[in-house]
């Protein structure tokens, strides 16, 4: 009896944890902008700075920033790096992303990335957008209270940018679509608004993973075969 009460406790226990992983699992999308954030909180937490609220008016907005370089890697970073005025959060980015302008917040931060290759999330943040004790002030600065991020391939295609924006403002009032619902503009990915995304060089390798699949099914295949 108590053998059989322990055995019921273990696989209510198990399947509680089966459940509480697939739980955070539908948490980050398959989104890159996505994983870009965990990275950035799970690095700041480890920091012990708290994490950011991931904020999708904020992330379209970063979208709409990239989509400002026209695929012009040579305008990002650098000393003749260019910046999109001021003044087109409010007159472009806003209206393309369908953010009330008067819920615009002050920004505290960039990160932008730009290079031919494409890499994941992980590695876009530790490789090309934290590259200097400023970008370490900017990562783990205490005056962010959100940020959004944005990836994008040109035409679906190299090059590759990558955007980051913070801002202090509250998570709950700025940035805010109109009649609150995320407008998702194509193509690019944007975090925080529970879309599945791909990162452009993302999309053949389902179909690798297939033939990889096929062909060991087929060696297993020939291999019994060859038992035979
Ligand atoms: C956080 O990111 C920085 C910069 O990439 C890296 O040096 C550090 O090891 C990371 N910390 C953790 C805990 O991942
Ligand atoms: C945080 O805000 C203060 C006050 O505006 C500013 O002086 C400081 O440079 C900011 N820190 C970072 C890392 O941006
Ligand atoms: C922000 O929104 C969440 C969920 O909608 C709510 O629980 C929370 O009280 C709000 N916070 C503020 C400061 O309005």
């Amino acid at each position: 009896m108590a053998k059989t009460m322990t055995m019921c406790y273990l696989l209510l226990t198990l399947s509680f944890v089966y459940v509480a992983t697939a739980d955070t699992q539908i948490k980050v999308t398959n989104n890159p902008a996505d994983k870009l954030v965990a990275a950035i909180n799970e690095n700041r937490t480890a920091h012990k700075v708290s994490a950011l609220t991931d904020n999708p008016g904020l992330a379209c907005i970063a979208l709409q920033y990239i989509k400002a370089y026209q695929g012009n890697c040579g305008d990002v970073g650098g000393s003749d790096g260019k910046k999109p005025p001021e003044s087109q959060f409010a007159e472009v980015f806003a209206p393309n992303c369908g953010v009330k302008a008067s819920t615009l917040a002050p920004m505290t931060g960039r990160f932008l990335g730009c290079q031919t290759k494409y890499v994941h999330a992980p590695e876009a943040f530790s490789e090309i957008l934290i590259r200097n004790q400023k970008s370490l002030d900017i990562l783990y600065s205490k005056n962010h209270t959100q940020l959004g991020a944005a990836v994008t391939g040109t035409d679906g295609g190299s090059p590759y940018f990558w955007c980051v924006l913070f801002s202090s403002g509250k998570p709950n009032q700025t940035f805010a679509f109109e009649g609150g619902v995320a407008k998702i503009t194509k193509p690019g990915c944007f975090s925080g608004a529970n879309d599945e995304c791909s990162g452009a060089s993302d999309y053949r390798s389902p179909l690798n993973g297939m033939w990889v699949l096929a062909t060991s099914v087929l060696i297993a295949m020939m291999g019994f075969g060859l038992a035979l």
